[in-house]
């Protein structure tokens, strides 16, 4: 399964730095069978001494080998850390920094291009979720607009946006529903994300589709985030 950390806004390169050798040893300590990965913000990306089955990505970047772009990062400063594995179209990048489908699209391109591995995030707001699940779906499926759903390196994250740091956690029936019918015409891997914690992430992973999670903030501490591999690693042993 895929177990992803989303650090958004948090955490310096040094905290960085110890908390991806102390995830390391722990999976190599308890021989993890997980893909697990770590979103870092751009200034902690690093060379890292990566075990093969975990990666630090990034967060972000702007659809340029480099430029005049002021602020942004281009693909030649994620190249420089080995960079393999990118989020795009997360709740709040769409919604607080107003990305548009189009400049999601751009980036998505541009990372294909690249070979790299993409987290694709899409999800509804609470007032589509309100109107039922068909809404809900008509949305999601605008988030695709102009994205190659035939990538190989793709993986879907749903994350319903009003279940993002709210500590309000989708139903495992609404997710069921939601994953259910992306895998109707997807063939990517499909995640959850949206206040998974210590104790749902069983439930969760145990959902039918569910190929893993994205957590952002029950994944920033070692002990939470190890302990959500070793649930995994429990789900796949039973
Ligand atoms: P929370 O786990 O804090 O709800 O955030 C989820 C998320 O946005 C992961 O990308």
């Amino acid at each position: 399964m895929i177990i992803a950390s989303n650090f958004k806004t948090n955490y310096t390169r040094a905290k960085t730095d110890d908390f991806v050798i102390a995830i390391q040893d722990f999976m190599r300590t308890t021989r993890s069978k997980q893909q697990v990965r770590i979103y870092a913000p751009a200034t902690a990306l690093d060379l890292f001494d990566e075990i093969p089955s975990l990666h630090v990505g990034a967060q972000n970047f702007y659809p340029t080998q480099n430029g005049s772009y002021t602020g942004e990062i281009g693909f030649e400063q994620l190249e420089e850390f080995a960079i393999d594995t990118v989020l795009i179209g997360h709740s709040e990048r769409r919604h607080i920094l107003k990305e548009s489908q189009d400049l999601i699209a751009q980036k998505f391109n541009f990372a294909q291009a690249k070979n790299v591995e993409i987290i694709y995030c899409v999800g509804e707001p609470k007032e589509i979720r309100a109107l039922g699940i068909d809404a809900v779906m008509a949305y999601i499926w605008e988030q695709f607009e102009g994205i190659d759903i035939n990538y190989e390196r793709l993986v879907i994250a749903y994350e319903p946006v009003w279940a993002i740091g709210t500590g309000l956690t989708a139903s495992d029936d609404d997710i069921k529903e939601v994953l259910g019918r992306l895998d109707e015409k997807l063939s990517a891997p499909l995640l959850y994300g949206g206040s998974v914690k210590v104790d749902n992430i069983k439930e969760i992973l145990s959902i039918d589709k569910c190929s893993g999670v994205l957590v952002g903030t029950a994944s920033w501490s070692v002990e939470a985030f190890s302990s959500m591999i070793q649930a995994a690693d429990n789900l796949e042993k039973q």
